[in-house]
């Protein structure tokens, strides 16, 4: 029963991949109407707004911004357009979904949390694996005391991307989003960050692995990729034990709790076959406690969701995905896209 649900209407900047998929998740959101599209040309915006039976396709930004049945604006460009768009549509009253990474500088992600701040408006950075089943219980299995005292994380996110394929951005911004946010969602503010980055021809971060550092001897070791396949999991250890997020890391389904004191696995000079299975044995204990977290549809309608309850709520920033967190991901790596640190 949805007749009590309040309902929202939606406009998308952007015509391209994430445009079309969130498309489909709003289409098929009870609360969700998607109202307007805005394109920089007539016909994609026509083309996508046929595809999607959406009433209003806009040219330009000032006429889709002044449509008063679009709450909430979902900005689907590429990184380095998402400071000017999320400026805009703020400053036209529109609540705002945007992209990750949030802005390509943690001081143009701080500009548009001062805006947001300033129209009383909703903003959040579409960081949807945040939202994702398995991702809400390792945080609520970590503050049970689950594996003990948490103290290192080590994640990655990296695939061999097409040339054609390529991102806007490198490898830091686009992939290595993912990782970092969650580890300082966990973890709290790094302290310092260190980085490794493999430059492409073009001088952006093709590769990189960043080590980040937490007060009270933290630290987070995390990848990202755009040339070659990774682990693309993520695996938090603690005193008493060790939670691993399967791939794939941007959404992630199965979740293993392996206790420290399952015993040593692999010890040697076992002479009788039994002794030689035990390591195998006590190896599978610890993965007997694998569970599946199944995430609804594709994923992307938790973070729906989660901006319908904050807009209905009257809250300007999700508890969950703050903007806080989008600044301290993109401080935490300012200038290693740069080829002038960490080179
Ligand atoms: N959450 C996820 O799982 C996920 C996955 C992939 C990408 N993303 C993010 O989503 C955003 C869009 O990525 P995408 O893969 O959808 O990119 P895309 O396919 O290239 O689409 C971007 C769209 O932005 C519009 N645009 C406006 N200004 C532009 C400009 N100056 N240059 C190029 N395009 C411009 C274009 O539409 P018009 O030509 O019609 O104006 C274009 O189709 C990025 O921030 C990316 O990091 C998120």
């Amino acid at each position: 029963v949805t007749g009590s649900l309040p309902r929202f209407g939606w406009g998308i900047i952007g015509t391209g991949d994430m445009a079309a998929t969130m498309a489909c998740v709003l289409a098929a959101h009870p609360q969700a109407e998607l109202v307007a599209v805005a394109s920089r040309s007539q016909a994609r915006a026509i083309a996508f707004a046929a595809s999607h039976a959406i009433a209003n396709a806009y040219a330009a930004l000032e006429p889709f911004l002044a449509n008063p049945d679009m709450q909430i604006c979902y900005i689907a460009t590429p990184p380095d357009q998402h400071h000017a768009h999320c400026l805009q549509a703020l400053a036209a009253g529109k609540h705002v979904l945007c992209e990750k990474p949030l802005a390509t500088t943690a001081c143009d992600a701080g500009a548009i949390a001062a805006a947001a701040d300033a129209a009383s408006r909703f903003c959040m950075e579409a960081l949807w694996t945040h939202f994702l089943p398995a991702v809400t219980e390792t945080e609520r299995l970590l503050a049970a005391g689950a594996i003990g005292t948490p103290s290192h994380i080590a994640a990655s996110f990296g695939l061999p991307t097409e040339p054609a394929a390529l991102p806007a951005c490198g490898a830091i911004l686009d992939r290595g989003c993912y990782p970092i946010s969650l580890a300082l969602r966990l973890f709290g503010t790094p302290d310092r960050a260190e980085a490794m980055v493999t430059r492409s021809v073009a001088g952006s971060a093709a590769a990189a692995d960043i080590m980040l550092h937490f007060p009270a001897g933290r630290t987070a070791a995390l990848g990202c990729s755009l040339v070659d396949y990774r682990a693309n999991t993520m695996v938090i250890s603690g005193s008493a034990g060790r939670l691993t997020l399967h791939e794939p890391i941007t959404h992630p389904t199965l979740l293993t709790l392996a206790s420290a004191r399952a015993g040593p696995v692999g010890r040697s000079g076992a002479k009788t076959r039994v002794a030689r299975l035990l390591p195998a044995l006590a190896l599978l204990a610890r993965h007997r406690r694998t569970r599946i977290l199944r995430f609804r549809g594709n994923g992307y309608v938790h973070q729906v969701d989660e901006v319908h309850a904050c807009i209905a709520d009257g809250r300007t920033q999700s508890g969950v995905v703050p903007l806080a967190l989008s600044i301290a991901t993109l401080l935490a790596v300012d200038g290693f896209e740069a080829p002038t640190r960490g080179s």
